[in-house]
């Protein structure tokens, strides 16, 4: 995608998740692989209120070459497109129910259960839990890897989710599908759920 197109892309469907509350504050950043680097949702800035000309750009070995300072948590998407070399955009966000999941202590099962066609086919077979680390921790980095290599989709404990796809389009619509089914497996918890059986999830992907 031209970088022109990108930029707006970028404003426009963060403001989108912004104004449908999927993020608060200065919560969550975004990021857009382009033939030559990256852009990126610049630190501390809003999704609901970002300029299109102040978006940072990162060269391919992801220096600040233009716009304002980056997310801190460059190295957080740095190993996810690693982890998965098909992506073109990440995006990281506190949704609140994904972000109440993340809190849980957690059993042996999976954090979300395959409860529905729609998670399984826009988020996979699983969506890894990472463990909890700072905001910004580069610590993360080697985990981030791991785990990105299992699923497209992760919930980072504590904190919230990071979700990478092949357009930015695909990363928010996963990033609100998995956000959604976080809300049911709430609202489930302590029912007797009936998750998708291992046929009708293989028939899925
Ligand atoms: P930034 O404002 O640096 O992007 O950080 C926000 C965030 O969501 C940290 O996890």
């Amino acid at each position: 995608m031209h970088e022109t197109e990108a930029r707006q892309q970028i404003v426009d469907l963060a403001a989108s998740l912004f104004q449908r509350g999927f993020s608060v504050g200065t919560a969550g950043n975004i990021s857009v692989r382009l033939s030559s680097g990256y852009l990126m949702t610049p630190t501390n800035s809003s999704l609901g209120r970002l300029d299109a000309d102040r978006l940072s750009l990162l060269d391919a070995d992801w220096q600040h070459v233009g716009g304002d300072r980056p997310s801190k948590e460059v190295v957080m998407h740095r190993a996810m497109y690693d982890a998965r070399p098909g992506a073109r955009a990440i995006v990281h966000l506190h949704s609140p129910h994904v972000t109440a999941l993340s809190c849980l202590r957690t059993g042996d099962g999976p954090l979300i259960p395959p409860l529905t066609p729609y998670f399984v086919m826009r988020l996979g077979r699983e969506v890894p839990l990472v463990r909890y680390y700072r905001p910004g921790d580069p610590q993360m980095e080697a985990e981030i890897r791991e785990q990105g290599r299992r699923g497209a989709a992760l919930i980072l404990s504590n904190h919230g989710s990071l979700v990478a796809g092949d357009s930015l389009e695909g990363a928010v619509n996963a990033a609100e599908e998995l956000e959604v089914t976080a809300q049911l497996a709430l609202l489930l918890e302590g029912r007797a759920v009936r998750p998708l059986s291992e046929d009708e999830v293989a028939e899925l992907l």
